[in-house]
């Protein structure tokens, strides 16, 4: 069962990624996450990739494709759920997405699109708070941490991630309607798109998406 989450920045998309992964023990692929940890780590890979991220636009395919290879290719992944969250992002990387699935005998049974208005998102990503250890997301209104500012988890002073900035964000929706829109049409025409409201409270949310999911999870 491999699952791709689709929407523009700030909709809700990793939050609830997470969120099943906690419940259901699937696993997130997410190549934001992969590429800030590259970033971090001070990898090539994270070297070429930063100035993209920080102007909001999309990294080149090859870097991204690379490192979704990478962690599909790990041992028994192909017994496990995927979530691909904010890939692929082109129809480009859809194809190469089909081609992954099908070297490891499986395929992408459902994406959902994740949707609301624009300028609710942009309150939310600026609100969005971030662990710089484990990725984990919070929000200073919606979803605050236990303890303030700190990770739940890891107990590290949550940060803003430094693309959410109003600029910034303009330029990731704008290359969201341009790029990654039209994969809409592509898995609407294999007959395995559904949609989610994502302007709803974060668990109203996640029970519409258990109401899609779970059945398929066998749960
Ligand atoms: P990426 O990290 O994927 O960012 P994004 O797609 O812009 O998505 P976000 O992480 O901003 O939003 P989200 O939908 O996950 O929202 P979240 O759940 O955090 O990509 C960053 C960059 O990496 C790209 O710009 C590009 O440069 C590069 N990149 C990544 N993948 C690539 C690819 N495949 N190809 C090429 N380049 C790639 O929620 C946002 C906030 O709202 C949080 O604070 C959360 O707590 C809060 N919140 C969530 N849900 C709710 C709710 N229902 N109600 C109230 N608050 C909520």
């Amino acid at each position: 069962m491999q699952i791709v989450f689709i929407g523009p920045p700030g909709v809700g998309k990793g939050t609830q990624a997470n969120m099943l992964v906690d419940k259901y023990g699937v696993l997130k692929i997410s190549t934001g996450d992969l590429l800030r940890d590259a970033i971090k780590a001070g990898s090539p890979l994270g070297n070429q990739a930063k100035g993209y991220m920080e102007r909001g636009e999309l990294v080149p395919d090859e870097l991204v494709l690379g490192l979704v290879q990478e962690k599909v290719s790990i041992p028994q992944s192909n017994l496990k759920t995927f979530i691909f969250d904010g890939f692929p992002r082109n129809i480009q990387q859809a194809i190469e997405l089909d081609k992954i699935m099908l070297n490891i005998h499986s395929k992408i049974n459902l994406v959902i699109d994740f949707t609301m208005d624009e300028e609710d998102r942009i309150s939310r990503l600026s609100g969005r708070r971030m662990c710089p250890k484990c990725q984990r997301t919070y929000h200073i209104k919606f979803s605050k941490p236990k303890v303030d500012n700190l990770c739940d988890i890891c107990s590290v002073q949550l940060v803003q991630r430094s693309d959410d900035n109003e600029s910034v964000i303009r330029q990731r929706s704008a290359v969201y309607w341009e790029h990654t829109r039209p994969l809409l049409e592509y898995y609407k025409k294999q007959e395995i798109l559904k949609s989610i409201d994502a302007s709803q409270p974060i668990d109203k949310v996640f029970i519409s998406l258990e109401n899609l999911i779970a059945p398929l999870l066998g749960a």
